[in-house]
C-alpha cells in the first residue's frame, strides 16, 4: 500500500469510527462491545493466500459510543449510508433488512458492524455485520431465513448445516464481483471430525484439510490420539479407557465458528464455507497461537512474514506475555478462489489478557 492510501485510510477509520476515536484510553471502554475481548471496537485482520501479498481488513463498531444498542444501530447505519454516497455504492441490500435486524427494542450481541476491506487505491471494500438475535435469539432462525429469501436466496436457508446459533448475517456492500450473503453459525463443543462435515458447498476443501486445519490450530496436533503418529507423550497421556481420539476432542471453552456464503441467487447451496477456530483459548500465550498460525500458513504456502510485522505494529509486547492478541484463525474456500488462511489481531487498546497454564479443552484437562 502506498504512503497516501495508508494515510487516507487512517482518515477512513477516523471518520468511521467517529468521535469514539478521540475518547482517551484512559477512560474504560464505552460499552462492553463483544467485537474484542477488552471491548475495543477495532478489530485488524490479515487474510493470505498462496502468491501474493496479504490483505489487510478492519472491523469496527460505528455506534460503540451510543447509549443503547437501537442508537448504535442507528448510528451504524448511518455510517454505512455515508460511505455508500462517498464511495458511490447503493446500500439497498441492507435498507431491505432493516426492519429485521433495526427493531425498536433490539436485543444483543450487537447492533452492526462494518469491516472495511483495505486495498490499495484509498476506497475500501465494505462489509456489513448484522445481528439475527435482534428480535430475540428465539426468533434468530426466523430472521437469517427472511433475510436471505428477501435477498433472493430463497432456496438457502434449509442448506446451512445444523448448529446452536446463528451469529451474523453478513453482507457485502459496494463494488465486489459477486457480491456473498453469508451466515456465521456458533458450534458449541465442536470436533474436528464434525467440522469436517460442516461444508456445504460443492468442492472446496475435503475433510481431511479441515480436521487438519483444526487440530493445527487449536493445538491438538501434539496431544492425543491413535493417529497422532510418533507422538508419545500425548499418546501415553490419553492411553487407557477414557482416552479421546483427538479428532474427536471438543473446543469447550470458546465454539468454533462456519461460515457459509452465497453469492447467485436461487441456488440451493453455498459457494464457499469458512472455519473459524478461536485460537485464544486453546492457547497458554501468543507465542504458542502465533507458531501455529505460522505452521497453517507454511504448510498453504504462504509467508507468514506480514503476520509477524502485524503484530508488532499493534503492540510492543512479546507474543509470550499475553494471550489474545491473535484471536481467530480461519480457513476459507470461496469457489473459483484460491484457499485463503485469515489471522484476526486484536488492538488490545485497553486491556492484555495474561498468560494461562490451561489452555486445553476441558475434556482433555479432564482425561489428564
Ligand atoms: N469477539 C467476538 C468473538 O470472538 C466476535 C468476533 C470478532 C468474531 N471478530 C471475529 C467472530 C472474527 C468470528 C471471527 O466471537
Amino acid at each position: 500500500m502506498s504512503g497516501s492510501d495508508s494515510a487516507e485510510y487512517a482518515r477512513t477509520l477516523l471518520r468511521v469510527l467517529g468521535p469514539v476515536a478521540e475518547r482517551p484510553l484512559a477512560m474504560p471502554p464505552p460499552y462492553d462491545s463483544f467485537l474484542s475481548d477488552d471491548h475495543t471496537p477495532v478489530e485488524f485482520s490479515l487474510t493470505f493466500t498462496a502468491g501474493s501479498g496479504p490483505t489487510l481488513r478492519v472491523l469496527l463498531e460505528p455506534g460503540c459510543e451510543a447509549a443503547d444498542l437501537a442508537e448504535n444501530g442507528r448510528v451504524g447505519l448511518r455510517a454505512v449510508r455515508a460511505m455508500g454516497r462517498r464511495w458511490g455504492f447503493d446500500t439497498a441490500r441492507l435498507d431491505e433488512l432493516e426492519d429485521l435486524f433495526f427493531p425498536p427494542d433490539p436485543e444483543g450481541p450487537l447492533a452492526l458492524w462494518c469491516a472495511l476491506e483495505l486495498l490499495p487505491g484509498g476506497v475500501p471494500k465494505v462489509k456489513v455485520y448484522l445481528n439475527p438475535a435482534a428480535s430475540g435469539q428465539e426468533r434468530s432462525a426466523e430472521t437469517v431465513r427472511e433475510a436471505l429469501r428477501r435477498l433472493g436466496h430463497d432456496q438457502a436457508f434449509p442448506a446451512l448445516p445444523p448448529s446452536d446459533r446463528h451469529l451474523f448475517l453478513a453482507l457485502d456492500l459496494g463494488d465486489w464481483n459477486e457480491p456473498r450473503a453469508k451466515v456465521y453459525l456458533v458450534h458449541d463443543d465442536l470436533s474436528a471430525r464434525e467440522a469436517a462435515g460442516l461444508t456445504r458447498m460443492t468442492g472446496g476443501p475435503g475433510p481431511g484439510a479441515i480436521s487438519r486445519f483444526f487440530r493445527t490450530a487449536a493445538g491438538l496436533d501434539t496431544v492425543v490420539g491413535p493417529d497422532a503418529g510418533s507422538d508419545a507423550d500425548g499418546l501415553a497421556a490419553l492411553d487407557g479407557p477414557g482416552a479421546l481420539d483427538a479428532l474427536d476432542v471438543p473446543l469447550d471453552r470458546r465454539p468454533g465458528l462456519t461460515c457459509h456464503s452465497f453469492t447467485e441467487t436461487g441456488a440451493d447451496r453455498p459457494s464457499g464455507f469458512t472455519l473459524h477456530i478461536p485460537v485464544r483459548d486453546y492457547a497458554r500465550h501468543d507465542g504458542e497461537a502465533l507458531d501455529r498460525a505460522v505452521t497453517l500458513l507454511r504448510r498453504q504456502g504462504m509467508d507468514p512474514a506480514p503476520l509477524l510485522r502485524a503484530l508488532s505494529a499493534v503492540t510492543g509486547r512479546r507474543p509470550e506475555d499475553g494471550v489474545g492478541l491473535i484471536a481467530y484463525l480461519a480457513l476459507a474456500h470461496q469457489r473459483g478462489k484460491p484457499t485463503r488462511v485469515t489471522a484476526y489481531i486484536s488492538s488490545e487498546a485497553y486491556r492484555v489478557r495474561p498468560p494461562v497454564d490451561a489452555p486445553l479443552p476441558r475434556a482433555v484437562e479432564a482425561v489428564h
